[in-house]
């Protein structure tokens, strides 16, 4: 199959002052990469080429040309050194130069690049050159808002910091104002005012061009799936310097306006539209596609993917399989319920009196396979287990039952641990707690989640332990070769409360000591991600395509996931009857209310009211209910104000009371 691409010359206009070290670092990057073109005339006159593109080495190019405002400045040299395009222009001329020189012909730049340009751009500039539209970008050296303006590096010097670094973001019009892309810490201990400025270089020299390329060659996105967990996933991507294009595969009627919906019938087709519409990147929700391969469908046509292929999303699809990978590494099993595999009614037998004969707490029993989040059964007593185990084996989920496991029950608290693994590293979210059980106080059956918050409550022993965990996990999947690039969501329960803490040494094979995995799910979890996402720390520039990407190319790095202090909490409202037969069709109103008290909403069992149209203007008053979870309401506050955190909390609830339909429920505890 083809991709078509729109292969168009990117232009990029470097402004500076000074030595020029940055301008030249951009320069070999793209001249490393064999991407760089000096030839203005042709790449002026190119106009879009829509073509296929069957050489998937195709490449955009880039083109780079100079402006300095000093006369002797050094960058000047290196232009001429390096072959690229330059201009002396004195300041008080620049904005006729651009008018008459570059923009007047036709000629605009794609980006601006301000690279110790030592000037605030006047704002008749910022508009030629399309500061609205994200279009100017500098890099300054201290952590902004820190030490703005001229000397910064001697200034955090003189002020004895024990942090610094890099920041990159958007120009606008105050000093080193805008939006932050990236900022780079790093601690500065027993610098010399030389190392430290060497170290700043270097580190721009790093960032800078990679941070270029990305928005040179934005990325169009498809985010698969249609409840609250893709609703937020989709908004937060939706807000990324370095989308192109949003589209969308199966989105509800809450969300579908946020990009360009992907009509298909089946997998083949939704290819073939995602490598006609020029698809970068697939971003699967739920755990279903993932399963049936589409993840492998995809990456066979070079689009790339977050989420399980279908070999690692047995991991979740099968309980089996789980546990044979968490016995994998035999020096170094990951920790989790004793367990009896069963096939037939002797063996369930057999089983049960292993565990009677162990002493042991009534098992539990589990379905192999995927059964919607059912597959699960605490027993009441051995008997009651044995009935179980019968009607499973007999096929109560079909052949996701077929085969069972008979697994000693744990009892402690449970934690969610969403994941990243690009191939090579994982990288987690903090943990979170969800609410599954239907009603207040854990009551009621169980539910795809009625609530969650983040970070859990847990203390710092406890966090230790699951880092020691996490590394564990890290180096399973290593060793075993996990060829995909997505999300792992741990199940864990920890059942060791006591205050003491053995080392988090990798050798010591007790550090996770009491952490054990209840089950792995290889996307992220709803409601879960919905407060996690609050919690990223996008002023520092830490944001979630920009992580996908990263993650794309194998580069996922353990600081990528930059946190606020912050707690964040995500209420489920549902619909009567839910989880056994929710009723639908109930209208929506009531949801001007979010504003008011700062919430989010992302939606799931929702749809135009009938006669809507999709351009309605009134979108929120167009929404009926049309499933059992129907939204999600999210809000977060800062962690150390204990103040803050309870308001947060009543907004969600008030929020909750003034959004009406008929049968509406929610639990009342959360974060409580
Ligand atoms: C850099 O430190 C940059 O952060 C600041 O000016 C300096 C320019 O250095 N805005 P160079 O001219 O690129 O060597």
């Amino acid at each position: 199959m083809l991709q078509k691409q729109c292969l168009k010359t990117k232009r990029v206009l470097i402004l500076a002052s000074g030595d020029g070290s940055n301008f030249e670092a951009i320069v070999k990057y793209f001249q490393d990469k064999g991407l760089l073109v000096y030839d203005d005339a042709k790449t002026s006159l190119q106009k879009h080429i829509r073509c296929d593109v069957a050489d998937k080495t195709s490449q955009h190019k880039v083109y780079i040309e100079l402006i300095s405002d000093k006369k002797d400045a050094n960058v000047l040299k290196r232009a001429h050194r390096l072959n690229i395009k330059y201009h002396y222009v004195e300041f008080n001329n620049l904005e006729t130069f651009l008018q008459n020189n570059i923009l007047k012909k036709g000629q605009g730049f794609d980006l601006y690049v301000l690279a110790g340009f030592m000037r605030v751009l006047p704002k008749q500039i910022l508009d030629l050159m399309e500061f609205d539209k994200n279009k100017i970008v500098n890099i300054h050296p201290s952590l902004l808002p820190e030490f703005k303006g001229k000397n910064a590096i001697e200034r955090a010097f003189a002020a004895g910091v024990l942090k610094t670094g890099v920041t990159v973001h958007f120009v606008d019009e105050n000093l080193d104002g805008g939006k932050i892309l990236e900022r780079c810490a790093f601690e500065v201990s027993a610098l010399s005012l030389e190392e430290l400025e060497a170290k700043i270089h270097a580190l721009e020299h790093k960032i800078y061009p990679e941070i270029i390329e990305k928005l040179l060659f934005k990325k169009n996105v498809l985010v698969f799936g249609g409840g609250a967990r893709e609703h937020a996933l989709a908004f937060k991507i939706a807000l990324s310097p370095y989308l192109a294009k949003l589209y969308l595969a199966k989105p509800n009627d809450g969300f579908k306006n946020l990009g360009k919906i992907i009509e298909f019938k089946d997998y083949d087709e939704l290819l073939r539209r995602a490598l006609e519409c020029g698809i970068d990147i697939l971003v699967i929700g739920p755990e279903a596609p993932l399963f049936e391969g589409l993840v492998d469908m995809f990456n066979a046509e070079g689009i790339k993917t977050i989420g399980a292929n279908k070999a690692w999303a047995r991991l979740e699809e099968s309980k089996i399989f789980a546990k044979e990978f968490m016995a994998n590494s035999p020096k170094n099993p990951i920790k989790t319920a004793d367990y009896r595999v069963v096939n037939n009614i002797p063996e369930a037998d057999e089983a049960l009196n292993y565990f009677k004969a162990k002493g042991a707490n009534v098992p539990v029993i589990k379905a192999d396979g995927s059964a919607l989040g059912k597959g699960v059964y605490l027993p009441s007593s051995y008997d009651d287990a044995l009935m179980c185990a019968k009607e499973y084996l007999d096929g109560k989920f079909g052949d996701a039952s077929r085969k069972i496991l008979i697994e000693e029950r744990l009892f402690g608290i449970e934690v969610s641990i969403m994941s990243l693994w690009d191939g090579n590293t994982l990288v987690s979210f903090p943990p979170a707690c969800d609410y599954k059980r239907l009603l207040d106080d854990n009551k009621g059956p169980n539910t795809g989640g009625m609530g969650a918050y983040a970070p859990s409550k847990i203390t710092p022993v406890q966090q230790k332990r699951i880092d020691s965990y996490l590394k564990k996990l890290e180096c399973a999947l290593k060793i075993c070769g996990a060829n995909f690039c997505g999300v792992v969501y741990s199940g864990l329960i920890l059942t060791d409360s006591s205050k003491v803490f053995d080392g988090c040494d990798a050798a010591n094979i007790d550090a996770d000591n009491g952490v054990y995995v209840l089950e792995y799910n290889m996307r992220f979890g709803d409601p879960e991600i919905q407060a996690l996402l609050e919690l990223l720390d996008d002023g520092a520039g830490c944001d979630l395509l920009d992580i996908f990407i990263k993650m794309t190319q194998k580069r996922l790095c353990k600081s990528d996931l930059k946190f606020k202090n912050a707690v964040a909490y995500c209420l489920t409202l549902a619909s009567k009857g839910y989880p056994v037969c929710p009723e639908k069709g109930a209208e929506i109103s009531g949801l001007m209310a979010v504003k008011k008290h700062n919430c989010k909403i992302y939606f799931a069992g929702v749809k135009y009211k009938q006669n809507t149209s999709d351009s309605s203007l009134d979108f929120l008053n167009s929404l009926a209910t049309n499933g059992g979870r129907v939204m999600s309401i999210v809000r977060s506050a800062d962690k150390s104000n204990p103040e803050a955190c309870i308001e947060a909390i009543l907004d969600i609830y008030q929020t909750a009371q003034k959004i009406k339909y008929d049968g509406k429920i929610y639990r009342k505890d959360i974060g409580k």
